[in-house]
């Protein structure tokens, strides 16, 4: 590899990681002369139990707490107004962000708004929004509950128009939380289809990362240990879950938001579409894409894919074999082999590829993408 050019390696922030590290988030907000916290988090995670634990230890901590979750599935501007007006009228000092990648995205984007009050998609990252994100922020807390997006340790929030459903990138290095209390014990109960889902989008971030055009051997290195630790343990997560199953995939999803800063690609721009169209999770829409997004990218990339398959301690050291053992994974943690199952039909088709095509994550892909190219991946995967 020559480096004839100059390329930027960003790494992130502190990341307190292990079981109960989420118990320190009071003394942590104390000593930096916090006190009045907005918690962002969605509605579902309001409800369990080891929230309401955390809040209520703040509380005994005499911190003055204020709850926002009146968020969407797929989050959406008028929930970053309503959590930042909250900020406002009651006076907080702080963010802190508890969930999966919905609602660290609605907190990053309410750390965006505080002081950023022209309209929110004017901070859009793909038409140079970055550059207005000149004031100050509040402080930042993130505290993952899911292992898949990596959020957490991420710098853009993806948030969706009310009427168009277009997703928006908000970006800004001054988005990354100052801490992240990554803890174990929190993602312990999480749902099989969510856990089976969310594996597989730490999966696809690491597999699209290690294959991305761009040159960073430090991701490339960091990719292939993700994709190791997700392949010992996401099974186990989703169909007996431990500790070192569930400590396993929250380091790996971490990684993979590390990893990706070299760029995602097919797999990614195939799942998007499927999320605005059909509102389709995430995770789940790259579960189902990701064996033929790999099969497309075979030729050229061999000895790429037999380092994958090595990683995987597989007897077929080959592409074919990478993706043979996708579709295995898949069927070991309930996840679809074919799009028809998750509600796409023929007439979508057309409508997919438009988007796929315009999608930001394909340009980084180890080959170029045409759109009858997505057009063809959406027709076998259907
Ligand atoms: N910022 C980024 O870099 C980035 C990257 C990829 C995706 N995203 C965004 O992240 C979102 C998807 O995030 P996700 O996959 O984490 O899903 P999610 O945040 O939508 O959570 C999935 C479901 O799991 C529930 N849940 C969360 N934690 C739980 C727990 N511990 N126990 C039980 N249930 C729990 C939630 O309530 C929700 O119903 C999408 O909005 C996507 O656009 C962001
Ligand atoms: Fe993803």
């Amino acid at each position: 590899m020559t480096f004839d050019k100059i390329y930027q390696f960003n790494f992130p922030t502190t990341i307190r990681f292990g079981c109960d590290s989420s118990k320190e988030l009071g003394a942590y907000l104390t000593s930096n002369n916090i006190s009045r916290p907005l918690v962002v988090t969605d509605p579902t995670v309001a409800q369990l139990d080891f929230f309401k634990s955390m809040i209520t230890d703040l509380k005994k901590k005499n911190l003055s707490v204020e709850v926002f979750s009146d968020i969407h599935k797929n989050p959406v501007k008028s929930d970053v107004y309503k959590g930042s007006d909250l900020y406002d009228e009651t006076k907080r000092d702080a963010v802190v962000g508890v969930g999966g990648g919905a609602a660290l995205d609605v907190a990053r984007a309410i750390v965006l708004r505080i002081n950023h009050r022209d309209d929110l998609f004017k901070y859009d990252d793909l038409i140079g929004g970055d550059v207005f994100a000149t004031n100050d922020v509040p402080h930042f807390v993130t505290i993952p509950t899911t292992a898949g997006t990596g959020s957490e340790v991420g710098r853009s929030a993806i948030i969706s128009d009310d009427e168009t459903h277009q997703k928006k990138i908000l970006f800004a290095p001054k988005l990354l939380a100052k801490i992240v209390f990554a803890d174990p014990v929190l993602t312990m109960d999480l749902p099989p289809a969510i856990t089976a889902a969310t594996g597989m989008d730490a999966l696809t971030h690491n597999m699209e990362a290690y294959l991305a055009k761009m040159p960073h051997p430090m991701c490339e290195g960091i990719a292939l240990q993700g994709i190791a630790l997700i392949s010992k343990s996401l099974a186990n997560a989703v169909n007996k879950p431990d500790v070192e199953s569930r400590s396993n995939m929250l380091i790996a999803s971490l990684m993979g938001a590390v990893a990706f800063q070299k760029g995602l690609g097919v797999v990614h721009s195939l799942a998007h579409p499927l999320s605005s169209l059909l509102d389709t999770h995430h995770g789940l829409a790259n579960a189902v894409n990701i064996p033929y997004g790999m099969e497309f990218n075979i030729a050229g990339f061999e000895q790429k894919f037999r380092q994958i398959a090595r990683t995987l301690e597989l007897k077929e050291e080959t592409g074919k074999g990478v993706v043979r053992y996708l579709f295995d994974l898949n069927a070991s943690i309930n996840i679809p082999h074919k799009l028809g199952a998750i509600g796409v039909k023929r007439e979508h088709i057309d409508t997919l590829a438009d988007l796929a095509i315009a999608d930001f994550a394909h340009p980084n892909n180890p080959k170029p993408v045409s759109r009858n190219d997505f057009k063809t991946l959406y027709e076998k995967a259907l």
